[in-house]
């Protein structure tokens, strides 16, 4: 069976989830709000876990490399150090976009933090050794961790790549949509104030559009939410931190109206959002030039 074949395999897993659910409960528990924002990386955009994990990878793949020049050892174990005090605010984040992935993920998401950990003792064991003086099972040890953390990033590049997660659902959805301008019906037709579902044309399959009105202002969204594609349709607008919002119905994501920008996760990656213009009393929307 090839990697991949074993990492479905896990993905697959049910029996996992009598220990990965009461672990995300208490990791969603543990983690106010604010907290859960700042390590989703709401505040910059962009999931922050991928930002933050490359400080321990960089670090660890540079000391294993001094470590093959004894005169540099000293250097590595620095190295090593800041690799190990780096790794807790990466781990944080990671545990805080876990908590809130669908069910295929938490369980690579599983081998994959259980790699992280098994790696980080290990070098954390490496420091311990090195400052005893006991310098050949440091090495030991920092390149039995250097093999973990390698084979825990296959898993997460994994997670990432064949299962999505990070990316953006949303801007996948806008793919389908048709590049020009698409009529969505009569202004007076919308509801004030809430959302309303409208379907947007698409190269082959009609794509489901949010569409919010506030007086004579209609600002419209892809429907599928970015976080995991939830119906934003079916949400609601609220204030959050001062700017009014679209609030996602699975997991609370808001959007701002205006911008499309995430104002509170766990999305991280802001709302595709669509150019608007009226048509004799009728709403025309189109991508905006980035996405067309
Ligand atoms: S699908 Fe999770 S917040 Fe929208």
């Amino acid at each position: 069976m090839s990697l991949m074949g074993i990492l479905d395999r896990v993905a697959d897993a049910a029996a996992l989830d009598k220990v990965i659910d009461p672990a995300r409960r208490a990791v969603q528990a543990a983690l106010p709000q604010p907290v859960k924002d700042f390590l989703h990386g709401t505040w910059l955009g962009h999931p922050v876990h991928p930002v933050l994990v490359h400080v321990p990878v960089g670090t660890w793949v540079s000391a294993g490399l001094l470590d093959l020049y004894p005169p540099f050892r000293r250097a590595a174990t620095v190295l090593i150090g800041t690799g190990v005090a780096a790794a807790v605010p990466a781990s944080l984040s990671g545990a805080a976009d876990w908590s809130e992935q669908d069910v295929g993920v938490r369980r690579l998401g599983a081998l994959h933090a259980a790699a992280n950990t098994a790696a980080l003792g290990l070098y954390v064991g490496s420091l311990m050794a090195r400052k005893r003086g006991r310098g050949a099972l440091g090495l030991v040890l920092s390149y039995a961790g250097l093999g973990v953390a390698s084979g825990s990033a296959a898993v997460g590049g994994h997670m990432s790549y064949a299962q999505s997660s990070g990316a953006s659902h949303a801007t996948t959805a806008a793919r389908a949509l048709s590049k020009d301008w698409m009529d969505l019906g009569p202004l007076d037709d919308l509801p004030e104030g809430r959302p309303a579902l409208r379907t947007g044309k698409g190269s082959s399959v009609a794509v489901p559009l949010a569409v919010v009105r506030r007086g004579a202002r209609v600002d419209v969204f892809v429907g599928a939410c970015s976080h995991l594609s939830g119906p934003l349709h079916e949400g609601k607008v609220e204030d959050v931190h001062g700017h009014a919002c679209l609030v996602c119905p699975w997991h609370g994501s808001a959007f701002d109206l205006d911008s499309g920008t995430s104002r509170r996760g766990p999305a991280a990656n802001g709302q595709e959002k669509l150019e608007v213009r009226m048509e004799a009393g009728r709403v025309m929307a189109r991508l905006p030039a980035r996405s067309r």
